[in-house]
C-alpha cells in the first residue's frame, strides 16, 4: 500500500499515539518496505519511537498483529517493542528506534558476516507457544511437491522474510526487523529464504548455498528436504511473477528456479 507522511493520519490517532509518547516533535518517514501504509521515525518528548502503523480495515492488519503478539519472544538482535494500540481504524506499533541502513547483500559485503551472525543467533530460538503465528507446513502445502511437506516441520522461530530492507546495518551489528510473517518450522528454512535473496543481490547460486551451508541447520538438513523448500519456492515465486510480471518479481522467480534446479541434484 502506499506510504502516508505522519501528519496525514486522523487527528485523533496522532492523538493516541502522543498519549503514549508525549508530544511528537518530528517526523520522518521510513524508507523501504511497502505494506505499512505509515513507517517513521518520530522525534516526542519521551525520546525516539518507531511507528509502523496499517489501517484495521486493510487485508494485512492480521501480519502487523502477528508482528505484535510474537515482539516480546524476539532475541536481542531484533528491536523492542514499547507499545501496540488500535484507534481510529489503525493499528500501530511503536518500536525501539534503530540506528540503521539497510544490509547490503552483495558478495564480499561486510555485512554478510553480520547477517550470519544475527540468523545464527534466531536458530536457536523455539517458535511460542499460544499466540497464533504461522506454521511452515501450512505455507507451504500449496506449493511444496506430494508427499514432502513433513520436511517443514520444526520448532524454530522463522522469520521467512530476509528481503535486504528487513535488516538494518548498526554498527557492528545486524538487527532483524519486520516479523509480519513469523512462522514455526524447520530451521533451515531460513538460511534456504536468505540464501535467495543472496542470488537477488548477485551471488552465484553455488556462493549463495556456500552460505547456507555456514548454518548448522542447513548442513544437517536431508537434501530431499532442501530439494522440495526450492521446488516449492521456484513455484510459488513462479505464481506471483506470473500474477504480476514487474521485473523484480520475474527476477526472484527465475533465481528461484535455479536454485531449485541445482537443489534438485542438476550440475
Ligand atoms: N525499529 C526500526 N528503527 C528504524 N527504522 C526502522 C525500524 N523498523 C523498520 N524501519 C524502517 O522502516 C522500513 C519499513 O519497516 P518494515 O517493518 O520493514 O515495514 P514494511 O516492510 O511492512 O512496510 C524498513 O525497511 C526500515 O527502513
Ligand atoms: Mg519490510
Amino acid at each position: 500500500m502506499s506510504r502516508i507522511p505522519f501528519e496525514q493520519l486522523p487527528a485523533d490517532v496522532r492523538r493516541a499515539i502522543s498519549d503514549k509518547t508525549g508530544v511528537v516533535h518530528r517526523a520522518l518517514t521510513a524508507e523501504g518496505g511497502m505494506n505499512s501504509g505509515i513507517a517513521c521515525v518520530l522525534e516526542t518528548n519521551s525520546g525516539r519511537v518507531f511507528v509502523k502503523g496499517i489501517p484495521t480495515d486493510h487485508p494485512q492488519v492480521a501480519a502487523q498483529r502477528r508482528e505484535a503478539a510474537v515482539a516480546p519472544h524476539l532475541p536481542a538482535s531484533c528491536p523492542r517493542l514499547y507499545w501496540h494500540l488500535e484507534s481510529g481504524r489503525w493499528s500501530l506499533l511503536g518500536w525501539e528506534v534503530i540506528d540503521g541502513r539497510h544490509a547490503d547483500y552483495r558478495p564480499d559485503s561486510p555485512d554478510l558476516p553480520l547477517v550470519e551472525a544475527a540468523l545464527v543467533e534466531l536458530q536457536d530460538v523455539t517458535a511460542p507457544g499460544g499466540i497464533g503465528i504461522k506454521d511452515a507446513v501450512d505455507r507451504w502445502a500449496d506449493y511444496a511437491p506430494p508427499g514432502t511437506l513433513h520436511y517443514f516441520e520444526g520448532n524454530t522461530l522463522l522469520h521467512t522474510d530476509f528481503a535486504p530492507d528487513n535488516v538494518l546495518i548498526a554498527g557492528d551489528r545486524a538487527r532483524l526487523i519486520d516479523w509480519a510473517w513469523p512462522t514455526r518450522g524447520a530451521a533451515w528454512i531460513d538460511p534456504g529464504s536468505l540464501a535467495l535473496q543472496l542470488m537477488e543481490a548477485g551471488h552465484a547460486v553455488e556462493e549463495a548455498l556456500a552460505f547456507a551451508s555456514r548454518f548448522l541447520s542447513w548442513r544437517n538438513a536431508k537434501a530431499e528436504a532442501l530439494a522440495a523448500f526450492s521446488s516449492a519456492t521456484a513455484v510459488l515465486w513462479r505464481e506471483i511473477a506470473e500474477v504480476d510480471p514487474t521485473p523484480w518479481k520475474l527476477g526472484m522467480a527465475e533465481r528461484a528456479a535455479a536454485l531449485a534446479h541445482i537443489l534438485n541434484g542438476n550440475p
